[in-house]
């Protein structure tokens, strides 16, 4: 692997873990406006300073996050379609690698829509953004997005576009947690964070999702609304990353919550 390659992965995968706390608020270029993400600089920060990366596109990039202090970024490069049009998986290449050299991206980011009427567009998509990518020792993150189609989540088809997207050159892929998740990491090629999914009901199930996670092999997580949508972004995203980086239980993340006074009633009680 080239040295520019992977001096870009280890400013992701951090080199004393391995493994990574990936901040996701790249949601708007399709969902537009998101709650709590209205202003992404009041959201975001706060929180830049425990994130080991950071996955936006290159608007708010511009607009929302100050050069100086940015963790390195993961930079959404696909889009073009939102909730309104017909069919989110008919997404194309927003953001060129020049753009994403230019803003000293650590890696780029394009969703890939397998089982869909776009499925081959959007490998084609990944297999063109990786060749020109590696010319510049630029990563690219493979998304195994399911569009509105949440039900789709289930380990058969995880495992399924994780590999592809792995074949197809992927060097890192981002999916979403599922039964037998060890099966779908054992055969996948290349490290996989996980995402967090609609905001969950509690902060106890979030660290759990990725302590279960962390445990069947994932290298991290690429967290978004469990995160930023949570009462406690802050003590949230520190208790993630307890979970990740020091094998915290979700009893010691939750610790973490109490101690900042974030703590919720369904924690009490319970064990990892
Ligand atoms: C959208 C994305 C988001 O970054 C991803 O869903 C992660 O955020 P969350 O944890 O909120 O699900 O890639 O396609």
């Amino acid at each position: 692997m080239d040295w520019g390659m992977k001096n870009r992965l280890a400013r992701i995968l951090q080199p004393a873990s391995g493994r990574t706390v990936m901040l996701a608020a790249d949601h708007g270029y399709f969902m537009g406006v998101v709650p709590k993400l209205e202003v992404p600089r009041a959201t975001l920060a706060p929180l830049l300073s425990h994130a080991d990366a950071l996955m936006i596109t290159r608007g708010v990039a511009r607009t929302s996050v100050d050069p100086e202090t940015s963790p390195p970024l993961v930079l959404r490069v696909s889009g073009g379609v939102s909730f309104m049009g017909k069919d989110l998986a008919n997404e194309g290449i927003t953001t060129t690698i020049k753009e994403a050299l230019r803003l000293n991206a650590a890696a780029v980011a394009i969703s890939i829509f397998v089982g869909s009427d776009y499925e081959r567009e959007s490998l084609l998509n990944l297999s063109q953004l990786v060749s020109e990518a590696e010319e510049y020792g630029m990563p690219v993150l493979a998304v195994t997005a399911v569009g509105r189609e949440l039900e789709k989540r289930r380990n058969r088809y995880i495992s399924l576009a994780c590999r592809i997207a792995a074949e197809l050159g992927a060097h890192l892929v981002k999916t979403y947690y599922c039964e037998r998740f060890e099966k779908v990491v054992e055969s996948c090629p290349v490290p996989i964070v996980i995402a967090g999914g609609p905001k969950m009901d509690t902060l106890r199930d979030a660290l759990l999702l990725a302590k279960d996670a962390m445990q069947r092999g994932a290298r991290g997580v690429d967290m978004g609304r469990n995160i930023w949508q949570s009462q406690a972004p802050v003590p949230m995203i520190q208790a993630i990353r307890a979970v990740v980086h020091h094998n915290a239980s979700v009893a010691e993340a939750a610790g973490i919550l109490d101690g900042a006074g974030a703590r919720q009633p369904e924690l009490a009680g319970k064990k990892t």
